[in-house]
């Protein structure tokens, strides 16, 4: 079973605790490493608390090959549409999974469209990786059509999002979201602007989260010099 090691200066995920774990601070010992909930010390006495790994302790680990969207933003999604466990979510591109990913810890099931075979085979990875069991992965173009119906929740982060809004109808059920994420303006203008001419949606907002993460050492208190800049626009628009 996999363990986290954390301690005021650093973490490391360990994820075959079977054998010794080097670090820069020394190295742990296996039988140590069977241990929870407690603290442990390298061959250099550095104290390491250690736990099992919660979700999020694998998911910023997951590989990465196309952009993914950052946790700020998947939190606004989550939040927004009020997702749950019984929810029947649609995700498209697929990317390296990292949104479909984060959504399949929270609801019923996901199925993401992906048009790269090689982004598929990372996405794959990374399910297996999160030991997902919800999640199903299609290769298909999401402009050509959704295969699946009364969806409560569509994601798009693709490069030309209006040319999935039919697809989407047709797989929405009423009062269901379809969320549109684009890191430029004139994408999410164009999207926004065609479901504003679009009688069987309404557009309930568009929003960009600006993230600053703050330092505080006793009086050194400021924002930290390396930041997220800008990532996205989320639009979001519901199906009546
Ligand atoms: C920015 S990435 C998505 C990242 C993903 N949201 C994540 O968090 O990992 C955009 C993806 O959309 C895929 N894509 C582009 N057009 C598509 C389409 N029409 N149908 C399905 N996937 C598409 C691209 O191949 C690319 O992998």
């Amino acid at each position: 079973m996999a363990k986290v090691l954390m301690n005021k200066n650093d973490k490391f995920l360990v994820k075959d605790t079977s054998k010794d774990y080097h670090t820069k601070y020394g190295f742990f010992k296996k039988e140590d490493l069977k241990k929870n909930n407690s603290t442990i010390n390298t061959n250099t006495n550095k104290k390491f608390s250690i736990f099992n790994p919660y979700f999020i302790d694998f998911y910023r680990k997951i590989k990465r090959n196309a952009q993914i969207i950052p946790l700020k933003d998947v939190g606004l999604i989550v939040a927004e549409t009020g997702i749950d466990n019984k929810s029947k979510v649609v995700d498209a591109g697929s990317g390296s999974g990292a949104l479909c990913c984060f959504l399949a810890n929270i609801v019923k099931e996901v199925t993401t469209y992906e048009i790269r075979k090689d982004f598929i085979e990372i996405v794959k990875k990374n399910i297996d990786y999160l030991g997902l069991k919800n999640v199903k992965i299609k290769n298909k173009d999401i402009y050509e059509g959704v295969d699946e119906k009364n969806v409560d929740l569509i994601v798009l982060d693709l490069p030309e999002p209006w040319k999935a809004i039919d697809s989407a109808k047709k797989a929405l059920k009423f009062g269901g979201f379809l969320v549109s994420y684009s890191p430029c303006i004139p994408q999410t203008a164009d999207f926004v602007n065609k479901i504003n001419n679009d009688k069987d949606f309404v557009h309930v907002k568009t929003s960009e989260i600006i993230e600053r993460e703050w330092e505080i050492d006793d009086r050194k208190v400021r924002p930290r010099s390396q930041q997220i800049g800008h990532s996205g626009f989320v639009s979001f628009v519901r199906r009546i």
